[in-house]
């Protein structure tokens, strides 16, 4: 949430400053803002909106050419989405600029504090108070990383900063607590960013900042130190992808982009985790045996899609290795005073590894003697950092805000943590474990399937584009995934939609069928718990005896709801457990075709952000 870009070196720090917001904008598009430095002074623009409104002001006012810079793109937190609030923000004199990701919580102590002294501030964000510290420290002790290690200090709460000061023309300073931020080492060129697809077009090498750390970026090198000045390690790495995975390449939209990418994605969550004997390696995941098979609870915790993911992981661990499994909200967990103990294994689950309520939960979960298992899609994130070990969903970089692959490769990754514990407890013979292994590798063809069919369900909803409400049902692992469309119309096309367990439909729901409200069921296998496809049937029918108009989602062969469906979606035959990899693929497609019909911005939804580092 926020995107901070910093840059030094010999291209023209703007350029490199812009590019690189464009790849952040997913972290918030509230408003944009760099600063240079140039001629012994700081110049800096802002803007409301989108990047673009930032790029229309520097071609009517273009900023002096400069090779030190940094810039941001903001998603609100405190004080609206105007100019003024606007980053970078500006110490009195004009010699410090500052960008921040994050929320300093003591901000309004500091402020009064500031202001007793004589500064002004003229926006209401809790940002401005670090330019002016800044600049306090600086008349002091005239180095900007010492000041801003001193600074930091006195900065409670999650701060992310990147700052330059006039009077230090090739520097540029960041300081990391809790909100990502990784230096991009390029030849005689420094990158900051708080993601690497900033700079991916000018590095592949990388360093991660740990938390609690301050860097200081010179044309000719870097220092990375604690906040009391102690030299840190510095571990550099290679990044494994390029630039054009963070690009659309052809697509209108990095969702449609991303939708397709599935069938490789999961494949490539599947690679080098199954042995020549068809059993599971996951090597990675370094938590000793004994301490899984000791676990006695399952606990994921996650957000948003993620969230999801977790709740049908839960039918999947229990069924395959009879642990109980507990699936929580991570901004609810810790504050309902969980029972965690050295037994319970807590799955944190998150695509970007930066979402700050699941990290809360995971930190709260491992100050109780929990393990922690992270299931996340970008290396050397914080959530990871912070676990005891990690499982990577392969689905590369995921760019819209609405993610589509990230989920996927996390049901994948899931479902490899539930057999690979079912394996060292047990509870699943190999041969079973490798009848579903076989299943699984087969996953990423279906979808491929699912998605050469789909051009019915871009028809139907362009056709339901003036509806206001839809509502989806589901039993059994269908119940997550209907959850799962009815967010996605949430967050792109801005309609009312809600996901129900087909079975709670009687005890209230119901109520809200009338005629033509149109009604997605995700219909469970016939060949799996024959009752509950027995029962989901009669739930079509029920609604469509009330006037609903019933978009059935079933497998290739299910005659049975063909008299009740008004729309009918075909998904390939897949084991029971499994079938959200294909299911949820439709819901995807219908999701991201009515926002588009509705004219709504696909992959940047109104109000939302993609790494929400804030709790
Ligand atoms: C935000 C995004 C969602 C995402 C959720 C969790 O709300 O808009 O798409 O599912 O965060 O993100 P994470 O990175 O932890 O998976």
């Amino acid at each position: 949430m926020c995107g901070i870009v910093g840059y030094v070196g010999g291209q023209s720090a703007l350029d490199v400053v812009i590019a690189g917001l464009k790849r952040l904008e997913y972290r918030g598009y509230d408003s944009a803002g760099v600063a240079v430095l140039a001629d012994g002074q700081v110049a800096s623009a802002k803007k409301a909106g989108k990047l673009v409104n930032l790029e229309k002001a520097l071609v009517e006012r273009p900023l002096p050419s400069g090779t030190t810079g940094i810039g941001h793109t903001r998603w609100a937190t405190h004080g609206g989405p105007t100019d003024i609030n606007a980053h970078p923000h500006i110490d009195n004199a004009g010699r410090v600029a500052v960008v921040h990701n994050g929320i300093i919580e003591n901000f309004a102590a500091l402020r009064t504090e500031l202001t007793d002294r004589g500064h002004d501030m003229s926006s209401e964000t809790d940002t401005e108070v670090v330019a002016h510290l800044l600049a306090e420290a600086f008349s002091s002790r005239g180095d900007l990383a010492e000041s801003m290690r001193q600074v930091c200090g006195r900065l409670e709460g999650a701060f992310t900063l990147v700052a330059v000061h006039a009077d230090e023309p090739d520097v540029v300073v960041g300081a990391r607590r809790n909100s990502p931020l990784v230096v991009g080492v390029g030849d005689g060129e420094f990158f900051l960013a708080s993601d690497v697809a900033a700079f991916i077009a000018h590095t592949r090498s990388a360093i991660e900042l740990g938390q609690d750390q301050v860097v200081e970026l010179r044309r000719d090198g870097v220092r990375v130190t604690d906040f009391d000045g102690a030299d840190a390690d510095v571990r550099e790495y290679h990044i494994d992808w390029d630039a054009s995975a963070a690009e659309k390449g052809g697509y209108d939209y990095f969702m449609l982009k991303e939708i397709a990418e599935q069938p490789k994605a999961v494949a490539d969550t599947l690679l080098g985790r199954i042995n020549a004997e068809g059993s599971l390696t996951l090597d990675e995941v370094r938590i000793p045996p004994r301490v899984l098979r000791a676990a006695d609870k399952v606990v994921i915790v996650a957000c948003g899609t993620a969230f999801h993911a977790g709740l049908i992981a839960k039918y999947a661990i229990e069924h395959w290795t009879r642990i109980p499994c507990e699936v929580e909200l991570a901004s609810e967990f810790r504050y309902r005073d969980p029972i965690l103990n050295t037994r319970t294994l807590v799955i944190a689950i998150s695509q970007s590894g930066e979402t700050m309520d699941t990290l809360m939960a995971l930190r709260h979960a491992r100050d109780q003697g929990a393990t922690v298992l992270a299931i996340c899609n970008t290396n050397g994130s914080t959530i990871p950092r912070e676990s005891d070990a990690v499982l990577y969903t392969h689905a590369g970089p995921e760019v819209a805000v609405a993610s589509t692959k990230a989920f996927l490769t996390q049901l994948v990754a899931c479902y490899l943590v539930a057999l690979y514990l079912g394996q060292l407890r047990g509870t699943k013979y190999g041969d079973e474990i490798r009848a579903v292994i076989r299943e699984l590798s087969r996953i990423s063809h279906e979808v491929e399937r699912v998605l050469e069919t789909m051009e019915p369900v871009r028809e139907l909803a362009r056709s339901l584009a003036d509806k206001r409400t839809v509502l989806f049902l589901g039993r059994h692992v269908g119940h997550p995934v209907a959850l799962e469309g009815a967010l996605k119309l949430k967050e792109l096309a801005y309609m009312h939609a809600e996901g129900f367990a087909a079975g709670e439909l009687k005890h209230g729901p119901i109520a809200l069928i009338e005629e033509d409200l149109p009604v997605v069921v995700v219909v469970p296998s016939p060949r799996g718990r024959s009752v509950l496809h027995d029962k989901i049937v009669s739930n079509i029918q029920e609604i469509r005896a009330r006037g609903a108009r019933t978009i059935v989602i079933a497998e290739e062969g299910d005659d049975a709801v063909v008299p009740y469906a008004d729309h009918l979606i075909r998904i390939p035959v897949t084991p029971t457990l499994l079938q959200p990899l294909v299911s949820t693929v439709p819901l995807q497609v219908f999701a991201c075709e009515l926002a588009t019909a509705r004219g709504n911005e696909v992959d940047q939804p109104r109000n939302l952000a993609k790494s929400v580092t804030v709790e």
